[in-house]
């Protein structure tokens, strides 16, 4: 979703604009700009539809010049993606320019208003009304840039993280945030600011969160100044970033996607380090231990999380009844946050998020909270939205997740899931120390597992080629591996554009089986567990109608294989395993049939990294 970078200090802030937004690319965008100011308060905006190179091409030969500016990628919300309504925007004299992220959801009143003060708007967006009015204000009463920002704020419903530039302080830049991140980095003698670190990291490792409702002015050679919307002053804290340069890059890889497949044998090991110890034969996550009761006495747990995160959940679910025998329920949280559900305070709400940004789960755990849950976040980005608003946590610790197609995040999360299911289970002692140990170790040899299963990515390169002409695809799966089924479908949905549906095997009978035939291939995730029979059964049903299989099977399988067209294998394991084995098939499956097909696999059209909106 929408990237924002800013820059004040005595360097040429063009080319660290530029490369901060290419930084920001994978979160999905459809139009970039900048703006740039110089000491003699000269104000250049550049805008297009498109990419950060037709951006580049926009400025090209043209004046570029100034130590300080502001630049957006726009994943467009109010109005089609075209250069009108990319970011940045002038207010109405041209003297400021705003960029934003998030939504301003009174912006048709707001808008109204100004437009009975003679005001006119050239772009469709809620951000140049919000720039408009910050005009009016500061115009009106005659106020400081700050004052006139904090005042036009407190007038606004929504979501935002913008920057400001104003003609008349060509040294100064103004930021705040409600709802959407901002980061600030701390140069020697030079701020950078960043929608996430991404475009910060290679200039300073100190940076500031800026929290909901506060406003920083950045001024070349002076202190940070930190205040509310309020205007009460604030202490910035500076933190160390744990980012480094080499994670944002891709390493040898054609794509970041692919990288970031490969790189599960070491990340799901980083999700477990610490926390599995095999020699002790225990588990350990600091979140845990300091909630221990209130998990062995929850009545209930309710898992809220979207996209990717969600299936994870569900995996989550199968895991935490089994070993738990606590009642879960998976909801996501868009649906969630908007119903009246009953909440009792022996339940815990678990938040899973790989950004820890994603709108809708923030606003479900603010409702969970304000009803009296106890809030525990599955995360992957430190310091973001989602664990800070959380009681308790625990990261995936997986390092930054690039390809919009999310993969290592999800293995990470399945693991840390079950690992909590285990601890839960052993406390209430419904787990036996004997299972859990076998656990612990068989944990522990889930890296070298996945690094067997990724030598097949050559041959599933080739099964790629045959399925490249397929319109739809039908995922099957059954226990710990339906949601697999439903994640598989969706990976391939969001980067090859073809449609797919997961399903539970067994429902097929129910309606997606009068779909079969040789036209549409049919996914089965069918590896040694207590539903092989069953799932057997389901794969004759397919063959009889004359369907094509692929399956995955458990290593040495005969019968499944026997009838499938196409098998992929994963090592003997626990059956709440698999889907840490399975899921990497199909991810390297929908990747290869997105490259052979031509799509952008890291930036498949329409989609966001992370979804700050609703
Ligand atoms: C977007 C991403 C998905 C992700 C989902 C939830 O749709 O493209 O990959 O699963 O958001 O994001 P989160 O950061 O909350 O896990």
């Amino acid at each position: 979703m929408c990237g924002i970078v800013g820059y004040v200090g005595k360097r040429n802030a063009y080319p660290i604009l530029i490369k901060g937004l290419h930084r920001l690319e994978y979160r999905g965008y459809d139009s970039a700009g900048v703006a740039l100011l110089n000491p003699q308060g000269t104000l250049h905006i550049y805008k297009a539809k498109g990419k950060v190179a037709d951006l580049e091409a926009v400025a090209k030969g043209k004046d570029t010049t100034g130590t300080i500016g502001i630049a957006h990628t726009r994943w467009a919300t109010h109005g089609e993606p075209n250069e009108i309504n990319a970011h940045p925007h002038y207010s109405e004299s041209e003297q400021l320019a705003i960029i934003h992220n998030g939504i301003i959801e009174n912006y048709a009143v707001l808008k109204q208003g100004l437009m009975q003060h003679g005001y006119s708007f050239k772009s469709e967006t809620d951000t140049e009304v919000l720039i408009q009015l910050i005009e009016y204000t500061k115009n009106k009463d005659r106020l400081e840039l700050k004052q006139a920002v904090q005042l036009a704020l407190s007038q606004v419903i929504g979501a935002y993280a913008i920057a400001i530039l104003d003609k008349a302080h060509p040294d100064t830049l103004i930021a705040a945030r409600k709802g959407s991140p901002l980061v600030v980095g701390v140069g020697k003698d030079e701020y950078f600011l960043g929608s996430d670190a991404s475009p910060i990291v290679e200039y300073t490792d100190k940076v500031i969160y800026l929290e909901d409702e506060e406003i920083v002015v950045l001024t070349q050679g002076k202190e940070p100044e930190i205040t509310t919307i309020d205007n009460v002053p604030k202490t910035p804290e500076v933190k160390t970033l744990e980012l480094t340069i080499s994670q944002l890059e891709k390493g040898g890889y054609p794509h970041f996607m692919l990288k970031e497949i490969f790189e599960q044998p070491h990340t799901i090991a980083d999700a477990m380090r610490g926390r599995v110890n095999t020699e002790m034969e225990k588990i350990r996550i600091a979140g845990f231990i300091d909630n221990k009761e209130r998990f062995m006495n929850a009545k209930r747990i309710i898992i809220t999380a979207c996209g990717t995160s969600w299936h994870a959940g569900l995996v989550g679910m199968y895991a935490i009844e089994e070993f738990a025998e606590i009642p879960v329920e998976v909801e996501y949280s868009s649906e969630f946050r908007y119903r009246k559900p009953v909440i009792h305070p022996d339940d815990i709400v678990i938040a899973i998020s790989q950004s820890g940004e994603t709108a809708d789960t923030l606003a479900a755990i603010q409702m969970a909270k304000a009803k009296g849950a106890f809030i525990f976040s599955i995360c992957n980005v430190i310091g973001s939205s989602i664990p800070r608003l959380s009681d308790s946590g625990c990261y995936t610790h997986v390092g930054p997740e690039i390809g919009v197609a999310s993969t290592k995040a999800f293995t990470a999360q399945v693991c840390v899931l079950i690992m909590l299911a285990m601890l839960i289970g052993r406390a209430k002692e419904t787990l036996s120390a004997e299972r859990y140990r076998a656990l612990v170790h068989e944990l522990e040899r889930i890296p070298d597992k996945i690094s067997t299963v990724l030598k097949q990515n050559e041959r599933i390169q080739d099964i790629a080629k045959e399925f490249r002409y397929a319109l739809n695809c039908l995922y099957l799966g059954r226990g710990y591996n339906y949601p697999i089924a439903l994640e598989g479908a969706l990976k391939l949905k969001e980067i090859s554009y073809i449609h797919a549906e997961g399903y539970p095997a067994a429902e097929m009978k129910h309606g997606p089986i009068a779909l079969i035939s040789q036209a549409m291939p049919v996914v089965v995730i069918a590896p040694r567990c207590s539903t092989y029979e069953k799932i057997l059964s389901n794969i004759q049903e397919i063959k009889a109608r004359k369907g094509r299989v692929l399956a995955i099977v458990t290593e040495g399988d005969e019968e499944v294989s026997k009838i499938s067209d196409f098998v992929m294998t994963i090592p003997e394991t626990e059956e709440c395993l698999t889907p840490l084995l399975s899921v990497i098939l199909l991810q390297l499956l929908a990747y290869h049939i997105a490259v052979v097909k031509g799509c952008d696999v890291d930036q498949p059209r329409n989609l966001a990294k992370s979804v700050t909106v609703e």
